[in-house]
């Protein structure tokens, strides 16, 4: 069993964590330690629990049993204000993008900031950091646009930009390519690994493409050519990835990418080919 007391460097600490929706088990027994800088990366059937993981990481779902540690803090016994303190610290990326349809990319992308627990910045501030968390993503002209005007690929560059603007060091991002051909997907997936490279991001990414996994494994983002380069060596170390395989609420498979490649079981093995 993992132990949080272990490591400072800790980000999020799963100790048999286990929740239910009546008879259906969501998560069961659930334990690992994310640590500073890793990317992990959470493959699994559709209803394998992923999405509810992602939750309760962020304290949006209580676990019926098990602990919760996030950057040093239970977060399992945390009351709503606590929780947003914690939560301010991550970014998240929901499934579909989850952008306000009503509400201008702009409005969007400031939310995070204007529903902090303390606001740090004034309008002027907000507005300059909104442009910057777009201009990141490419998308810097498309302030006064509605999320209907834009396609699918650019929503999910918006929900990026939604997710990093308050500069978190633990970004979440459910499942960034699902509905995007391969050529957009391998955008989106530049992003979160420029954001991993450059901001120096821990990274938790759930996906049921193998490929988003086999990228931020063994690239990284190069600022000086602008793209995602193959690495090697120490680059290779730096781009340190766990991949998880999820079924029926628990982990099958834990371990890095060659692990999941030379896996003989069928579940898991259908994961880990490209
Ligand atoms: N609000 C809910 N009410 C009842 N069951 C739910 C709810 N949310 C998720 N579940 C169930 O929990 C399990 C895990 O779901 P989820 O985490 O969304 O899976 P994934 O993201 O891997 O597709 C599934 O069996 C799903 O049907
Ligand atoms: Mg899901």
């Amino acid at each position: 069993m993992p132990d949080p007391s272990a490591t400072h460097d800790s980000v999020v600490v799963f100790e048999d964590v286990s929740l239910h929706f009546g008879e259906t088990v969501a998560l069961d027994q659930v334990s690992f330690r994310i640590d500073r800088g890793q990317t992990w990366v959470f493959l699994g059937e559709a209803g394998s629990g992923k999405t509810q993981l992602c939750k309760v990481m962020m304290g949006l779902v209580r676990p019926d049993s098990g602990r919760v540690t996030i950057f040093g803090e239970e977060i399992t016994s945390k009351g709503e204000r606590d929780m947003f303190a914690i939560r301010s610290k991550i970014g998240m990326l929901f499934q579909e993008s989850a952008l306000f349809d009503s509400m201008t990319i702009e409005e969007n992308v400031a939310y995070p900031l204007e529903n902090q627990p303390v606001r740090h910045c004034g309008r002027e501030q907000i507005h300059d950091r909104v442009v910057e968390a777009l201009r990141f993503v490419e998308l810097e002209k498309t302030l006064d646009k509605v999320p209907s005007e834009l396609s699918g690929g650019m929503r999910r560059r918006v929900g990026i930009a939604r997710a990093t603007v308050t500069a978190p060091p633990l970004a979440i991002y459910d499942s960034p390519t699902a509905g995007l051909d391969p050529i957009t997907a391998n955008n989106i997936m530049a992003f979160i690994a420029k954001q991993r490279d450059l901001k120096g991001t821990t990274s938790i990414i759930v996906s049921h493409r193998y490929q988003d996994g086999v990228l931020m494994a063994n690239y990284y983002y190069d600022e000086a050519q602008g793209r995602l380069v193959a690495a090697t060596g120490d680059r290779l170390a730096a781009v340190d990835t766990t991949f998880v395989v999820m079924r029926d609420g628990r982990i099958v498979f834990l371990g890095p990418q060659t692990e999941l490649e030379a896996s003989t079981d069928p579940y898991v093995s259908k994961f880990g080919r490209r």
